[in-house]
């Protein structure tokens, strides 16, 4: 059985991609903030006859990165998904107003966690027949992308820088735990109508259900190979510039 591990599982697209594994026979490690107030994830975890176990996991808290780390144990991870991101805070920074503390608050989840998460679970990836650690990523990371004035982008400076990083150190893995057969997806889910994606991606019909967003990344997950390993691709498994 396939174990898939998933931070932010309770809601929007960690939640989706925690139902897509529930749904194809997997054994879903779903990891969120505050357990006692995962209501949904509760109720997949009550109705998946014990293949779905919620694990407290703030990615943001060392301590707490530690914690998954004992509650785990040596358990072999098949498929390790750094999903949990945060839109930045406060979410406009611009050419004209950074706020030092709030960018590296962004950096903080969104960039270094996914790559502590990596090395304290790096063990249990080895121990696992697939291997795969995946960082939910966003195009907005795409430094090669002239987003022009017509997004948002312009007011998103912490959030892209982020991403771009979160970009550059899971490339910089997938080149390094080759050896040890790691394989590594940096996924972009689209423009996905969550609370993140919010009203923009509601009103957009460019904007798609979390739940088509984890059917593509399970499928591009599945296809994963060391050819494609470390390749910047969006959910459709179209490459995205650096
Ligand atoms: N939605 C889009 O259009 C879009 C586009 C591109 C990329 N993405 C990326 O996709 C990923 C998921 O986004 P989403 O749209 O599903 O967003 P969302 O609905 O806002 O969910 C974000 C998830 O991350 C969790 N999280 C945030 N900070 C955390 C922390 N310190 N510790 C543990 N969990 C934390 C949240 O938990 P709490 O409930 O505890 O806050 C929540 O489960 C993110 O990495 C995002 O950057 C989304």
């Amino acid at each position: 059985m396939t174990t898939v591990l998933i931070t932010g599982a309770n809601r929007g697209i960690g939640l989706a991609l925690a139902r897509r594994y529930a749904a194809d026979g997997g054994e879903v490690i779903g990891c969120c903030r505050d357990p006692e107030k995962a209501d949904a994830l509760k109720e997949l975890a009550a109705s998946s006859g014990g293949r779905v176990r919620i694990v407290q996991l703030d990615v943001a808290n060392e301590a707490s990165i530690a914690s998954l780390k004992r509650s785990l144990s040596d358990q072999p991870i098949d498929i390790l998904i750094n999903n949990a991101g945060i839109n930045g805070t406060p979410k406009a920074q611009s050419a004209n107003c950074i706020d030092p503390e709030g960018w590296m608050t962004t950096m903080r989840v969104n960039a270094l966690s996914p790559i502590l998460i990596a090395q304290a679970l790096r063990d249990n990836l080895r121990r696992s027949s697939e291997k795969k650690l995946v960082a939910i990523t966003s195009d907005f990371g795409s430094t090669g992308t002239d987003w022009g004035p017509t997004t948002n982008a312009s007011e998103r400076y912490s959030y892209r820088a982020s991403k771009a990083a979160l970009n550059n150190g899971m490339r910089a893995l997938s080149r390094d735990w080759a050896a040890d057969g790691v394989l590594v997806g940096i996924l972009n889910p689209g423009f996905v109508r969550t609370d993140m994606g919010g009203e923009r991606a509601a009103a957009s019909s460019a904007g798609i259900s979390a739940e088509d967003s984890a059917r593509g990344l399970a499928r591009r997950i599945a296809e994963l190979t060391p050819a494609n390993s470390g390749t910047f691709q969006n959910y459709r498994g179209e490459t995205i510039p650096w």
